[in-house]
């Protein structure tokens, strides 16, 4: 059962923001998802945890249909004052169902979405969520052949300095998505590829790891 608080993001985000420039998020936005993914005008995307909503409203600027979904009230006021296409909902990423086909996304972006900051392999006693099993929920959405991109802060180190923000390791990222689809592309963000847990504690700078959805009923199996 999903236990909430929001009281945290609702009070940075009443207070601002992460510390973004726009342009620097627009040129990263467009080279290391719009062109690497290869999207098209009226694509549909989702952005889980979409925060204050810059970057669903910077994805809408390139002609995609962008929904941004959040639980924090102060964030999706914030989303929504930015006057963008896109179109925000205030619930939580458990919550898709209410709103949503299945097959209907051709992205799923998740950017530092919280419940990635936590355990991976195992339930979550704070948040109450198996990412594991939250993962798969979200790959109803996706078209086949869609993707999840999950684009997160971590060293790569494993160390889990508090409760909010855990270091994970590449294979822990591998390790779940490769449950759910092809992992098709791994770097940092800067688009460094990561190969190892050795090399990506490193190399550091952050996981963009992207996952197919793919036509098939064990899609693990493939790595087998
Ligand atoms: C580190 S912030 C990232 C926000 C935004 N994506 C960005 O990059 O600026 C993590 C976000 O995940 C959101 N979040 C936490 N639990 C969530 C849930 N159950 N469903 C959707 N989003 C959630 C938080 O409210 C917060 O806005």
């Amino acid at each position: 059962m999903e236990k909430q608080n929001t009281d945290f993001y609702n009070r940075k985000y009443s207070e601002g923001d992460f510390n973004y420039d726009p342009m620097v998020e627009r040129s990263w936005l467009e080279k290391h998802i719009v062109n690497r993914f290869g999207l098209s005008l009226g694509d549909r995307v989702l952005d889980l945890g979409c925060g204050k909503g810059l970057h669903a409203a910077l994805l809408s600027s390139f002609g995609l249909r962008v929904f941004g979904i959040e639980p924090s009230f102060q964030g999706v006021m914030g989303a929504i004052e930015r006057g963008s296409k896109a179109i925000f909902i205030r619930d939580s990423a458990s919550a898709l169902e209410h709103y949503f086909d299945e097959n209907e996304f051709d992205l799923i972006f998740c950017r530092g979405m919280s419940w990635y900051h936590r355990e991976l392999d195992q339930l979550c006693p704070d948040t109450g969520i198996d990412v594991r099993e939250a993962t798969g929920d979200f790959f109803k959405y996706i078209k086949p052949g869609g993707l999840l991109v999950l684009q997160i802060c971590t060293d790569f180190s494993g160390y889990n300095p508090n409760k909010d923000a855990y270091n994970n390791r590449l294979s822990s990222y591998l390790d779940l998505f490769q449950l759910h689809g092809e992992i098709v592309h791994v770097t940092n963000w800067a688009g460094t590829p990561l190969t190892s847990d050795e090399q990506a504690a490193k190399v550091k700078g952050g996981i963009v790891i992207a996952t197919r959805k793919v036509n098939c009923s064990h899609p693990g199996q493939q790595f087998h």
